[in-house]
């Protein structure tokens, strides 16, 4: 099979070009010639030469002139060229042994086919030629072809050596699976549960890059059951196997808790390409195994399990060594609000519940009103519109009271300063006391949203703690002292 009409552009022109010159064979290969076939769009090319990679690299970056961004590995025998937005990747061809403690390579010079041998998957170890003779020839010595009309992912060697080669492989197989919507070959699969263990010998950053393509593929709860059925997602994320499982007394089961997030997780994607979403959905039940509890005359309970659940996300980021920061505090909140607008969808909504809710969730709340639509996994259709009805319901509610009260990433109209030079006194409990009584008058809608109505109210509260004002603090001198501060 030829695929000279394929790759016509200037690129490999050039790169055909060096390849001729200085009488070195070079081939396109792996992802590239994978996603040819399946109509992907890709510019990352990897490129495999005969010969040094880094001396054939530095000729290409000459040949396409000084835009070029170029970067050269000694260490690894690699090198790496952009130009524009192709990012062109060049190595020797390599015969590689691995020792079994360690995914470091013992690397030698090889042929095409050593080269070939050593890849991942068949679908990844074709190449296409570069060479005048054969412009374009497809080297498929594996049948990934084959395997791709099959959609099959396959090892090209016994995956026992594939996979003990390099164990993050294996994660790599669920990953290719779940994104392309594969299957994974009988033995391949078999060598994956064999070799589950070996997967603690790779970083676990990793792990978590090929984990999160898993979580972004347009089911990810496909690459979820895979990692299950081959004993991995016990390895590497303990707690997420730990929500499996269905306990029953008398006639009251409750769900299982596994399958029911990867429900969430699916209506989730179907939704938005937000990755840190996409956690929340995996995270929002994770402490229902340990706040179960069954009680009598009413059934299964998860009493708190948002609170819980939103305290044990830290230390499941810290195990995966995923960022800290605003996107770990960003997942924590959803879980720990996740619940909050069902109750409200079941109840006869109030506006200050409504606005409590935009106060604690920010400018999270959209996206909290998504994970929650995603969390209605009932079987019942019937209730299942009931409930996405109700929420279009809070949703309508929420629009009309922001539009009102502007809650959302708001901040009470009388500051701290404010109350420390109206009252002269320095920073204290009763300042803290006044602040959040001003606050919670307005979200409970005992006051409106303004200095003046907010301003009497301090008055007030400052009266009850046996404050006596100083001095008056006008709405001007309050944006003063405000802006003053903030420097
Ligand atoms: N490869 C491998 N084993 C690995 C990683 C990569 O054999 N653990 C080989 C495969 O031939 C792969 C190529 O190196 O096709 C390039 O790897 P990479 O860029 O990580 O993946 P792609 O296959 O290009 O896929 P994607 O871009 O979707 O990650």
């Amino acid at each position: 099979m030829n695929f000279a009409n394929k790759i016509n552009s200037e690129v490999f022109k050039t790169v055909a070009g060096v390849a001729n010159t200085s009488n070195t064979k070079a081939f396109v290969i792996g992802g590239f010639v994978r996603d040819l076939i399946l109509n992907r769009k890709s510019k990352d090319v990897d490129f495999v030469v005969l010969g040094s990679g880094i001396a054939f690299a530095q000729k290409v970056a000459k040949e396409l002139g000084p835009s070029v961004f170029a970067r050269y590995f000694k260490n690894f025998g690699t090198a790496m060229v952009r130009l524009g937005d192709w990012e062109l990747e060049f190595v020797g061809a390599r015969k590689e042994s691995y020792r079994v403690d360690s995914r470091k390579p013992i690397v030698e010079n090889g042929s095409l086919s050593d080269d070939q041998k050593r890849r991942d998957f068949t679908i990844n170890a074709m190449s296409i030629s570069l060479q005048k003779k054969d412009f374009g020839e497809l080297y498929d010595p594996f049948n990934g072809l084959q395997d791709i009309e099959d959609l099959l992912i396959r090892t090209p060697l016994d995956p026992d050596i594939t996979f003990s080669d390099d164990p993050l492989r294996m994660m790599r197989a669920i990953r290719f699976a779940t994104q392309l919507g594969f299957d994974i070959e009988a033995n391949t699969f078999d060598a994956i549960s064999r070799n589950k263990n070996r997967i603690s010998i790779v970083s676990i950053e990793r792990v978590v890059d090929e984990l999160n393509k898993i979580i972004m593929a347009p089911r990810p709860s496909e690459g979820f059951l895979l990692l299950d059925k081959t004993g991995l997602l016990k390895v590497i994320f303990p707690k997420m196997d730990g929500l499996k499982g269905v306990e029953k007394i008398g006639k009251l089961a409750h769900k299982d808790n596994f399958y029911h997030t990867l429900e969430v997780l699916d209506n989730l994607a179907m939704k938005s390409d937000n990755l840190w979403l996409r956690w929340a959905a995996i995270l929002h039940d994770i402490a229902k195994p340990l706040t179960k509890k069954f009680e009598p005359g009413h059934g299964w309970t998860f009493h708190g399990h948002e609170f819980i659940g939103a305290k044990m996300v830290p230390g499941i980021f810290k195990s995966l060594k995923m960022p800290t920061g605003d996107k770990l505090r960003y997942v924590q909140k959803l879980v720990e609000l996740h619940l909050r607008p069902i109750v409200l969808s079941q109840e006869i909504v109030t506006d200050s519940a409504l606005r409590r809710l935009l106060f604690d969730a920010g400018d999270k709340i959209d996206d909290l009103m998504l994970l929650c639509e995603a969390d209605i996994t009932s079987k019942n259709e019937y209730k299942v519109k009931k409930f996405l009805n109700n929420f279009k319901i809070v949703r309508q509610k929420l629009k009309e009271v922001e539009a009102k009260d502007k809650i959302r990433n708001w901040q009470p109209p009388v500051s701290g300063e404010v109350i420390m030079k109206t009252f002269g006194i320095s920073p204290s409990k009763k300042v803290g006391i006044i602040k959040i009584a001003i606050r919670e008058a307005i979200l409970d809608g005992l006051i409106k949203n303004n200095y003046n109505e907010a301003y009497d109210f301090m008055l007030k509260q400052g009266e009850k703690l046996k404050l006596k004002p100083a001095m008056m603090v006008s709405e001007q001198e309050a944006i003063e002292l405000n802006k003053k501060h903030d420097e």
